[in-house]
Order: C-alpha cells, then structure tokens, then sequence
C-alpha cells in the first residue's frame, strides 16, 4: 500500500470527524457529507489512486476506505441527531406559549348618543300615544318638498341645501317627508314620530352633512296651537328636566301655519346665561307649527275637518344642549372616548 495514500486517507478521516462534530447546522453538516462521502467527494476521488496500486494493496486500500467510510457514517448519523434534537429545543423554547400572561381585555360597547336620545324622545312621546316612523333616505321630490308645500322654484328651497341624486330625487333633507307617507297611508286620528338620517350641504362646527332630525306629527279633530305648546311643553320638560321654561317665537315654515321657532330656558344654566346659551339664557331647540291645510290637501285629507300640529328637532342638537358637547363633529367620528362618556 502506497504510504501516500494511506496518509491522505487517514487526514481525510480526521477532517471529516473533525468537521462533523463541529458543524453547526443540520444544512451545514450535510453540505459537509456531500463534501466528504458525496458521488465526487473526497473518498470517492481517493479509490481512484487504488488504479495504480498492485495486485496485493488493492483489496486491503479498499477495505480500509471502506471501514473509515462506515466510521464516518456513523459520527455523521450521530452528529445529525444532536443537532436536530438542539434545532426543534431551540424552536420549541422560540414558540414557547405562556398560558399564564394577562389576556387581552374586550371593552363594553355603548350606544351611541344618536340613539339614546332618539330612544329617550320617544319614550317620552309614546307616553302620549305616538308611534315611530321611518321612511327612505332617498326621497323624491314630491315627498321632500312638494307635497309639504315648497314647489319648484319656490325660494323657501334655499332654506335647505340639498344633495340631488337626480331630476327628481334628493337625499331627504328633513324628516318631515314622513308627515306625508303617513298621512297618505294611514288611519285618522293620527299621532306619529318621524326620526332617522337627513342630508344637506353644510358643514362646520355646528353642521353636519348627515344628522339625524325627529319630528312629531298629531292629526285629530279640533287640534290647536294649544295643544302644540302643551305637548311641547310637557316634552321639553320630561327630556331636559323639571322648571325649564318654554317659549314660542313666530317663525316661517311653508309646511305649517302659522309656524313657531321653540325655545328652552338653557338646561346648562337654567337660564342664568352662559356660553352654551351665547348668555341669552334661552337656546332654540327646533320647529313647529300647525299642519298647514294645502298639505292636507295634498294628501287628500278633509280640512278643516280634520287639523294637526307638528314639530321637529336636530337630534345631535339634543343631545349637545343636554350634555354640553361643544362641537358637533364628535357624532359622526365615533371615538370611543367620546361614547363611553354615555355609558349609563
Ligand atoms: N322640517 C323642519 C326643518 O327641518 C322642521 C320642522 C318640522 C318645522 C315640523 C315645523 C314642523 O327645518
């Protein structure tokens, strides 16, 4: 046997054992075998010197390179094993789940301040027999305006700017287009609350493009404006609390007539003067009036057989005059701090 490549055989056993034991990874230690005991790896380069050795060194080369070939298997086999049981502690111990850690908190949802008042009004309102309404958001002409006496044309259109979806259809700009789907298809005597969304062009500190209005509508026989005010009255009281004062100023609405603007003695100061009230002490808190007889006429109701009355208010307005929300734009951006002051 030729001592050099006994030599080389044996360096390359002490390589390859070295590097197995010292690879760091599963990929490593593998690059290292292919390197090694691979197709074209050192071993396998190593056999073909056994072509110029005689007769007697070939088998017994042959067998020793096969008996360091199953050495190396072996330190390989075992050095692949503690890396693999190192690699899955090391990710078993990365993935690690602490079941004791605080879980994360879900807070309680509120009702937004839209809905409350809406809800509040009108249980106060259903006390007096009223019952709720909707109506679509997208009205038509007719329902928004013509049949509550406001025609084409007529400047009594500018006091609401509105969103035009086409030639004659709007986005409502008011609740009081329910007054008319409910006289159109319903029984007399008549006590109902119009309420949800309306639209118009407006926006600033104290306008939105999209609020929420809630209107009452009474249809009987002999209804006066001294019902009107009773009712409003009673209403003004039970929502914002006992001893506030109520006060009608004349006012224009084609929809009624005659039409009052109605005020409240400010709940924040009773009255007293203050910022919310601009230190008049009065706040205004929306519109009313008796049901004017050309939109009874409209609906085809019998006049003066049957009269009514009718008022309306911002409900955002509502609630920023009970709870003393400076800006109105806090509805509509739903931050959680501001709701969660409504909690009850
Ligand atoms: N619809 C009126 C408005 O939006 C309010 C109103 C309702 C006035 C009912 C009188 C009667 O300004």
């Amino acid at each position: 046997m030729s001592n050099t490549s006994a030599q080389k055989l044996d360096s390359i056993q002490n390589a390859a054992q070295t590097a197995f034991k010292a690879a760091s990874s599963s990929k490593d230690l593998y690059d290292l075998k292919v390197q090694f005991l691979g197709k074209s790896g050192s071993l396998t380069e190593i056999m073909k010197e056994m072509a110029s050795m005689s007769k007697e060194e070939k088998p017994l080369f042959g067998k020793k390179v096969n008996e360091v070939k199953q050495l190396l298997e072996a330190v390989y086999s075992e050095a692949e094993e503690a890396l693999k049981k190192n690699e899955i502690s090391a990710k078993m111990a990365a993935e690690e789940l602490d079941l004791t850690l605080p879980g994360f908190a879900r807070s309680k949802g509120s009702q937004h301040p839209v809905n409350m008042v809406i809800e509040e009004i009108f249980g106060i309102m259903s006390r007096l027999g009223y019952s709720i309404r909707t109506g679509p958001l997208i009205e038509k002409d007719y329902y928004n305006f013509e049949a509550l006496n406001i025609p084409a044309d007529h400047p009594a259109r500018d006091m609401q700017d509105t969103f035009f979806i086409d030639k004659t259809h709007v986005l409502r700009t008011h609740t009081s287009p329910i007054q008319i789907h409910s006289l159109e298809t319903e029984a007399l005597p008549l006590r109902v609350i119009g309420t949800g969304p309306v639209f118009r062009c407006d926006s600033d500190i104290s306008h939105l493009p999209n609020f929420h209005q809630i209107e009452a509508l009474c249809v009987d026989e002999k209804v006066s404006m001294a019902d009107l005010k009773g009712t409003i009255s009673f209403f003004v009281r039970e929502y914002f609390g006992a001893g506030l004062k109520t006060r009608f100023r004349p006012s224009f609405f084609p929809f009624t007539e005659p039409s009052a603007e109605v005020d409240c003695s400010c709940p924040i100061c009773k009255g007293k003067g203050c910022s919310l009230c601009k230190h008049t002490g009065w706040i205004e808190i929306g519109g009313c009036g008796l049901v004017n007889p050309k939109v009874f006429h409209a609906a085809k109701i019998e006049y003066p057989k049957y009269q009514g009355f009718a008022f309306g208010f911002g409900i955002e307005r509502m609630a920023i005059i009970k709870y003393g929300i400076e800006d109105i734009r806090l509805f509509p951006e739903n931050d959680v701090r501001f709701l969660r002051q409504f909690v009850k």
